[in-house]
């Protein structure tokens, strides 16, 4: 009856032992221990300074909605537990790798050190081994809401897909501004899964790999359309996670406006107020919702969005059939080729206060010195011999022995990214350790500073991005965060140099 499909949940550690021991596990808890998850994360919070907590990596069932599935986890949860600390304090965290492949940990958006044991992408921890990362986050870091996730170099996309993703706040100054305490605060990480009748994460196929994998099961703090509520005249704080490995999310909540309030890296100066909100994979976006009408269900939808351009399937590069691209993809949907809005999460009224003002400043945005250097980026991909895909900056593919990139530390830089895929595939851009500013897009400036550390870059587009390179240096590295871009080539290495 337990058919062991190593492949579908692992598809690069298939030949170790562990993978089977881990699959007979799974078939044994399906048959007698199964129970559903706990309702919400488990959360983390500093203490006197100190965030300190054991993390496990592991294959466990997990319920998902209204279904059993075997997935990657950190302590049993999906999404993993909610940590939160202040700045200026120190973050021990004891980890455990119970997966049958390598894995390690990133801390995605937060400014610290790349080297030792606190963000570095090139610390490899097999399985069964153990790891205490500590790191201390410094003490005028932003607010914001940042996340962890695996960055083993050729397993991310495949571990992030698999359910490994958690919150990773930092409290500050934007959450002591009146208003923004005053509003209730919900959290919502957006997560994909592609499973088959027995609740198994199914492999990618070649098309999957290309585009970026994504899956038709849409969770929200791993539920299926929950519930939130809002008072009439009453505000809410919802701080939304991009955590899936390739998904796209154009978020619209029916008959409420939203006020964006954060980005990445931090509060804006003022709110801006938006219909919908793009978030591209590893994206992060704080919002303030109005209470401003009297009762009702309101949906939050994800609209439909194409993130291949024209040209992937027109171009006659790619025909269906070919070496199995278009084969078992039931369970996949790629780039959110649906034509039908979604519905992520549902919004009641449910009773009522007086009514709550917005903000009407936030937290100053500083301007950028100008750069000392500019620089050029090109987005590309191709198919070599066999088909085989690679993503490219600058015609280069990810060379762990090689440093793309070096930067004099104290510096400021502006980076053109220019994506020139010939599949005007959108490319979301990702830099570790500093977060900067959009300077222009297309040769346009932006409209208003923000922090991000994850942009999108759209097929065709350039993008003027200015960073700081402040307090650390190191090698670290900046990649495409559809992971399977990630993972297939699309990341170089910076080096920071003192
Ligand atoms: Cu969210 Cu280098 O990653
Ligand atoms: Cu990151
Ligand atoms: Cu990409």
């Amino acid at each position: 009856m337990l058919k062991i499909r190593r492949r579908q949940f692992l598809a690069l550690g298939a030949g170790s032992a562990g993978a089977v021991i881990l699959t007979e596990l799974a078939g044994k808890l399906n048959q007698n221990l199964l129970q559903p998850a706990l309702a919400g994360s488990q959360q983390h919070k500093s203490q006197d300074g100190l965030l300190e907590l054991d993390l496990e990596a592991g294959y466990r069932p997990v319920r998902v909605g209204n279904t059993q599935a075997y997935l990657l986890s950190y302590n049993g949860q999906v999404p993993g537990p909610r940590l939160e600390a202040n700045p200026g304090d120190t973050v021990r965290i004891h980890f455990t790798n119970n997966l049958s492949e390598p894995t390690n940990l990133h801390y995605h958006g937060l400014h610290i050190t790349p080297q030792g044991n606190a963000d570095n992408v090139f610390l490899s921890i097999p399985p069964k081994e153990r790891l205490t990362y500590e790191f201390t986050i410094p003490p005028n870091h932003p607010a914001a809401t940042f996340w962890y996730h695996p960055h083993h170099h050729g397993f991310v996309a495949e571990q992030v897909f698999g359910g490994l993703a958690g919150l990773f706040i930092v409290r500050g100054k934007l959450d002591e501004i009146p208003e923004v305490k005053a509003a209730q605060e919900e959290f919502l990480v957006l997560q994909d899964f592609a499973l088959d009748a027995n609740g198994r994460i199914l492999a990618p196929n070649n098309m999957a790999l290309m585009m970026g994998r994504e899956g038709k099961l849409v969770t929200v703090n791993g539920q299926v359309n929950p519930n939130l509520s809002i008072l009439a005249g009453g505000l809410l704080r919802l701080r939304f996670l991009n955590a899936s490995a390739s998904r796209f999310y154009r978020l619209k909540l029916e008959a409420h406006p939203l006020h964006l309030i954060a980005t990445d890296g931090g509060a804006l100066a003022e709110p801006v107020e938006v219909s919908e909100l793009l978030l591209a994979p590893g994206e992060r976006a704080e919002v303030l919702v109005r209470g401003e009408r009297d009762s009702g269900q309101y949906r939050l939808l994800n609209l439909p969005y194409n993130r291949s351009g024209t040209g992937l399937m027109g171009n006659g590069r790619i025909k269906p059939g070919m070496n199995g691209m278009t084969g078992g993809m039931s369970n996949h949907d790629m780039g959110n080729q649906s034509q039908s809005p979604q519905v992520l999460a549902t919004l009641t009224y449910r009773g009522s206060i007086s009514r709550l003002a917005l903000p009407k400043q936030l937290i100053p945005v500083t301007a950028l010195p100008e750069p000392a250097v500019v620089r050029r980026l090109e987005f590309s991909m191709a198919m070599g011999a066999g088909r085989k895909m690679t993503f490219m900056f600058n015609n280069k593919t990810f060379d762990a022995k090689r440093v793309d990139t070096g930067v004099k530390l104290g510096t400021t830089e502006d980076w053109d990214l220019v994506n020139v895929d010939p599949d005007r595939m959108d490319h979301p851009f990702h830099i570790h350790v500093n977060s900067f500013q959009v300077v222009a897009r297309n040769g346009q400036p932006e409209p208003y500073r923000a922090w991000k550390d994850t942009v999108l870059v759209q097929g065709g587009e350039t993008l003027r991005i200015r960073i700081p390179f402040r307090d650390f240096s190191g090698k670290t590295v900046y990649h495409c965060h559809i992971l399977d871009h990630e993972d297939l080539g699309m990341m170089g290495i910076l080096e920071i140099r003192a």
